[in-house]
């Protein structure tokens, strides 16, 4: 497919099994459009539904934004019911997020603010440059997060970071963000992609089964009780005991050698 918002490349710079998506609206700090959301809705299915890749980052182009935030333009002169009535923001939980079963990267190359930022906690970890900048900046436009920031936000970094974040609009620089265990990982502007291309080689050189299955025990930490949780974990844990991958696994360690996945 070609996008006019995205740029989408498969095993991407020679890394096999590795998706990396840049937002590309530099002139505008990858403000997230409707066209954005189209984009990314559809590049993120076909990654889903591309067995040869088993995990995404997503990054922005240029040097200074991973994404300023949702496009301000574009919802400036949109009234209340708009807004409502087409249930403004729904599409990124539930057309990106909930059907994304395979793990993807934010590599949070400058600003995330606002949507921004909430698109970046949308991902399974970030990793950020260290000229990264986190920050929930709503309120000085009158309105609050919209895109998950209150909630995402809080569960990440905690009520009272989270509230002074989001009360006064203050960025957090990467060194914080890492400290506040908003962030998996900071490493030097410059290296960004090439460590993150590393650290997702890493997991798409995993079985794919166990790649998904650990994807949807953490994520289940999120949404229910610890005896639920529990439960999911061993449920999904004794599946993958019937996985090929799994007898290729143990007999590989025991053999000394490396395991050779069929992803079944
Ligand atoms: C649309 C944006 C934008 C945004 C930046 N731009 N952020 N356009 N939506 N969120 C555009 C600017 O208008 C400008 O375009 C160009 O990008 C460069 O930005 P500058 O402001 O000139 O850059 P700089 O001075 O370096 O400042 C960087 C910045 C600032 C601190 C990141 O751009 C900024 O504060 N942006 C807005 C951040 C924000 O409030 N995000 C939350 C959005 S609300 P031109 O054409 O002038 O060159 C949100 C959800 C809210 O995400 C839900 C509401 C319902």
């Amino acid at each position: 497919a070609t996008y006019e918002t995205i740029l989408v490349e498969t095993d991407s710079r020679g890394t096999k099994g590795v998706t990396l998506l840049t937002i590309n609206r530099p002139q505008a700090l990858n403000a997230l459009n409707s066209k954005v959301l189209e984009e990314l809705i559809h590049a993120f299915a076909a990654y889903q539904a591309d067995a040869t890749q088993l995990c995404a980052i997503l990054t922005g182009s240029g040097d200074k934004a991973f994404a300023a935030g949702a496009d301000i333009k574009e919802m400036s002169d949109k009234a209340a019911a708009d807004f409502f009535l087409d249930d403004f923001f729904s599409p990124w939980t539930a057309e990106i997020v909930k059907k994304t079963r395979k793990p993807w990267i934010a590599a949070v190359n400058g600003f995330a603010l606002g949507g921004g930022c909430e698109l970046a906690m949308m991902a399974d970890f970030i990793i950020a440059s260290d000229k990264a900048r986190f920050g929930q900046p709503e309120i000085k436009l009158g309105v609050a997060p919209g895109m998950g920031g209150s909630q995402r936000l809080t569960r990440a970094i905690g009520k009272s970071k989270s509230m002074e974040m989001c009360l006064t609009g203050r960025m957090m620089n990467a060194e914080e963000a890492e400290r506040s265990n908003l962030v998996a990982r900071v490493v030097p502007h410059e290296e960004l992609i090439a460590e993150t291309l590393k650290t997702a080689a890493t997991i798409a050189g995993m079985p794919p089964m166990a790649v998904i299955a650990n994807k949807e025990m953490v994520n289940s930490a999120f949404e229910m009780t610890l005896d639920q949780g529990l439960i999911v974990e061993r449920r999904i844990f004794q599946i993958l005991t019937a996985s090929e991958d799994k007898a290729e696994g143990m007999a590989a360690f025991i053999e000394k050698r490396e395991g050779q996945w069929k992803g079944r």
